[in-house]
């Protein structure tokens, strides 16, 4: 009864989707436990990248049933789009293989509103948020005023409904331009359209997912954002609203802790963060820039670009602990390629003290300054290679070091997008 999950290791991007797309070969669920639309997972289908909001990373793969858990906070705007564009490139959607949680949140555009009002109004602080209201529809979800998507299959219930949830929002409404203020009837019969289309999917996903469990089935809980980014362990306030980490996984899917059997943290071979927030590791003008470039690291949702910086130790090794990582899977390898020396953070050094452990306050993190220990690099693409034995000795060397201080075993490297640049490494411990 192999219950496995997924979580990133650092700020996001790590690259799960990919992992999660090929794991998912031999899962039979695959199941988003938190975050909403502001997530972009991009797997590889049929040659070309898609890019997964809210849909489980496993829908490429038919015989896998997707399941969108009770964690997560769902725009059925967006969702709706996300069915209608898979559906166009052949992969199919039913309620056979797609079922949502009738615990999940749902986001609508006034949250959205809020989220961008936040993040422009000049006297608040400024995250650098991706702006689809995920935060706001936390927000509701724990003032005990959010509205589920279960609550769309009682129609006749859900003016009262969004009346509770409207009236929270009257000061801020009210502060609009008269011309921008959301009309409570056309909110209301865009809920009443979504029920419609999204009724087949409603599902007790929790008494559901637990059957599959004891019955044997394989299940992946797909986290996303990382947990840099997670509401309690990451570096708040710059953070997004959930728990992204392992915990998360269990509360916003009902899968109790018990019935975990494994955790895989992603990382990649370096650093990259989006938003506002301390990252003690960042590069700054060129070398950022050449980094960037190198990893085409812009965002799958906003296309924001990426900061870019080494891999930091201190972060991967608390991210392993707070998670209970059993193995990671280590992403991008071959972006390193071509340096002739590569860096590892292995502490901080601040106010004259050496720091090994991720220190709670951002501005902690804002002034340390890293300890970097400096490894020869390689010169050689690897997006070739299709085993661990055919990397060069420097790379070899750079991920045992890794694996070292962050003291979790790597499972696997990976060195391209597609599912065939997974290389697992010899002495690994099994995922499943
Ligand atoms: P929010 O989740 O949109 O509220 O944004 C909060 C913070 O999380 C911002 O710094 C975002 O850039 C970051 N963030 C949210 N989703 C992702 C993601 O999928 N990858 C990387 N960063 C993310």
């Amino acid at each position: 009864m192999p219950v496995v999950v997924v979580v990133g290791a650092q700020w996001g991007d790590e690259g799960k989707g990919a992992m999660v797309d090929t794991l998912a070969e031999d899962a039979d669920i695959v199941v988003r436990f938190q975050g909403g639309a502001n997530a972009g997972h991009t797997v590889i289908y049929k040659g070309k990248p898609v890019a997964l909001h809210l849909i489980p990373s496993g829908i490429t793969h038919e015989h896998t049933v997707c399941v969108i858990g009770n964690g997560v906070v769902v725009d059925p705007k967006a969702l709706l789009d996300e069915i209608e564009s898979l559906s166009s490139l052949g992969i199919s959607i039913t309620p056979e293989r797609l079922k949502i949680s009738d615990r999940a949140h749902l986001t609508l555009p006034y949250h959205r509103m809020l989220d961008a009002a936040r993040e422009m109004a000049g006297s608040r602080l400024r995250l650098g948020t991706t702006r689809r209201g995920v935060g706001p529809t936390y927000v509701d979800k724990v003032d005990r005023v959010g509205i589920r998507v279960g609550d769309l299959k009682f129609p006749e219930r859900l003016e009262a409904k969004l009346r509770i949830n409207w009236e929270h929002k009257q000061a801020f409404f009210n502060a609009l331009p008269p011309d921008e203020r959301p009309d409570f009837n056309a909110v209301l019969d865009e809920l009443l359209r979504y029920a419609d289309l999204l009724q087949p999917y409603i599902t007790d996903t929790v008494t559901w997912l637990n059957e599959q469990a004891n019955a044997g089935k394989r299940i992946l809980l797909e986290g996303a954002q990382g947990t840099g980014l997670d509401v309690d362990f990451g570096t708040y306030p710059f953070v997004t609203s959930s728990n992204t980490t392992a915990g998360g996984a269990c509360t916003g899917s009902g899968l109790p802790p018990t019935k975990i059997t494994s955790v895989l943290g992603i990382a990649k071979a370096y650093t990259t963060r989006v938003g506002e927030g301390p990252f003690p590791t960042e590069l700054h003008g060129e070398e950022q820039v050449k980094l960037r470039e190198k990893g085409r690291e812009y965002g799958a949702t906003t296309g924001r670009p990426r900061r870019c910086g080494w891999f930091d130790a201190v972060l991967v090794r608390y991210a392993a602990t707070v998670n209970g990582c059993t193995a990671l899977a280590l992403t991008k390898l071959d972006v390193l390629s071509g340096y002739p020396e590569v860096k590892i953070c292995v502490a901080y050094r601040w106010r004259g003290e050496t720091l090994t452990t991720f220190p709670a306050e951002s501005f902690v993190l804002e002034e340390v300054e890293p300890i970097y220990e400096t490894l020869p690099g390689w010169d050689e693409p690897l997006s070739e290679c299709r085993s661990w034995e055919k990397l060069p000795a420097n790379a070899q060397r750079f991920v045992m070091r890794l694996q070292e201080l962050v003291g979790v075993p790597i499972a696997t490297v990976s060195v391209g997008p597609e599912r065939s640049c997974v290389l697992m490494k010899p002495d690994a411990p099994s995922i499943w």
